[in-house]
């Protein structure tokens, strides 16, 4: 048994209101999980997102925070700690995930500038589209196989990489971004989209390799860093005795920078940062990030924010927590997979994935399984989760083509710290009153459509 390696100091009072209840917020919410209020979920798992609990070193680190504008102890406190555990020498503070992919796509992407990666995350692509990029995905085939047992399905496929390179960094332009050149290759490790699985750490040697020999940026989507590292640690053979610290550094090495949520695993409910290894780029992205974010040393953060994350990002890199973590997931990837609910496998490290359109194949991928899950998991036991599927794919930016996804997925994410087995076991025992009666769940259709990000803020109606 991996026994949780802190216990409870500060509770908060949660509730499951009746069913009848439920069914009248869900109506009143558009049939969108995202307009519930949280007072009415029992069990959250929409995101593992800024819903973590903090430690007491967190809270008591809020009371020598520093607010001054400029040059506060906060932030240079935030900057030691990034530098110490990734390695980057400049770093650029966003108040969240975003704020650093806005800063960094206004900077590098020029019109039809290609990106080349491993699933981009769903804001990711949208701020890459929202500056004219184009995606290429080469992410491995396994990755969309809910059959395969791959251990690491976020990885790239090489063959593909090597051809998009080729193909597109020929056209000109390369690093520079230049018309239909290769802008950037970026890495999410974890990566999200795919269920929360890692990239090896020979995947990201050998991707560094080829993005060398075309002269084409490697940057890394790292919000959820810790979580990979500790998969190398676990499923990569030659990692087996290193510290998580080092194989952090050993990831980084080849990288020429990262974008960070701090929300995921620096366990902050706010926070996240840029940080590059090249002057001249940190020099090219620091005007911008004071027109977007805010002044160079707090960027959308109070001091307090930046140090919940510097505590934060060293309490999320330690290895009993991450086994801990790792574990709450895997159970219950696997015990939802022992009562026939079709799981992606194996266990990713923030969520649960579900083939939702596997599981309900009544309802037709116009109609959306996997948000119809959502809706049904609400209704039968008031937990909240979220559609990865087509209504998150959205539509094609030039045909305005519904895109497919891959697969209709379901996502628990679990918050870290945050729930106990008793909690998980719940959610177990709703999944197996929603299999009797499958058949009843029905699939929804758009009232209103938002134009952007859809899934955040689209009304439906059940059919
Ligand atoms: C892989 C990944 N990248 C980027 C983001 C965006 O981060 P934020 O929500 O802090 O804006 C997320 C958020 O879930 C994510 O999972």
């Amino acid at each position: 048994m991996i026994l949780p390696p802190y216990k409870i100091k500060s509770v908060e009072k949660i509730k499951l209101i009746p069913v009848v209840e439920r069914l009248k917020k869900i109506k009143k919410a558009g049939y969108n999980l995202f307009f519930l209020n949280s007072r009415d979920v029992y069990i959250d798992l929409l995101t593992d997102s800024g819903t973590g609990a903090m430690s007491d070193k967190q809270w008591s680190s809020l009371m020598q925070s520093d607010e001054s504008y400029a040059g506060s102890e906060s932030f240079l406190r935030f900057q030691k700690t990034i530098q110490k555990i990734l390695g980057f020498p400049y770093v650029i503070p966003t108040h969240q995930g975003r704020g650093a992919e806005s800063v960094f796509n206004k900077v590098l992407i020029k019109k039809d500038g290609i990106i080349i990666g491993n699933s981009p995350f769903d804001t990711t692509r949208a701020h890459i589209e929202n500056m004219g990029g184009k995606i290429i995905d080469v992410t491995r085939k396994e990755a969309f196989d809910p059959k395969s047992l791959f251990n690491f399905k976020g990885n790239v496929d090489l063959k593909k990489l090597k051809r998009a390179l080729k193909k597109y960094s020929a056209k000109g332009g390369s690093a520079s971004g230049g018309k239909n050149g290769v802008t950037y290759v970026l890495l999410t490790i974890t990566c999200n989209s795919v269920g929360g699985q890692p990239v090896s750490l020979e995947n990201i040697k050998e991707t560094a390799k080829l993005c060398r020999t075309h002269k084409v940026p490697l940057f890394y989507d790292i919000a959820r860093f810790a979580e990979n590292s500790f998969f190398i640690k676990e499923r990569e053979i030659k990692y087996k005795n290193k510290k998580i610290e080092d194989i952090i550094l050993e990831t980084m090495k080849y990288a020429d920078g990262v974008l960070m949520s701090a929300k995921k695993d620096a366990i902050a409910n706010m926070g996240g940062f840029i940080a590059v290894r090249d002057a001249e780029l940190y020099q090219k992205l620091a005007p911008y990030a004071i027109l977007l974010e805010g002044f160079l040393n707090y960027g959308g953060m109070s001091g307090r924010d930046m140090e919940t994350v510097a505590t934060g990002l060293c309490e999320g890199i330690d290895e009993d927590y991450l086994k801990f973590r790792t574990s709450q997931v895997k159970y219950l990837t696997d015990s939802l997979y022992n009562i026939g609910v079709p799981v992606i496998r194996p266990a990713g490290g923030h969520a649960v994935f579900i083939d939702a359109g596997a599981l309900l194949e009544h309802i037709k991928r116009d109609n959306f399984p996997a948000h119809a899950l959502a809706v049904a998991l609400y209704i039968e036991g008031g937990i909240r989760s979220v559609e990865i599927g087509s209504i998150m794919a959205g539509r094609d930016p030039e045909t305005k083509e519904n895109r497919k996804a891959p697969r209709e997925l379901l996502r628990l994410a679990i918050p870290r710290r945050v729930y106990s087995k008793e909690h998980l076991d719940y959610v177990i025992e709703v999944f197996l009153r929603v299999l009797k009666n499958k058949k009843s769940v029905r699939g929804v259709r758009f009232t209103y459509e938002a134009p952007v990000l859809r899934h955040f803020s689209s009304k439906f109606r059940l059919i």
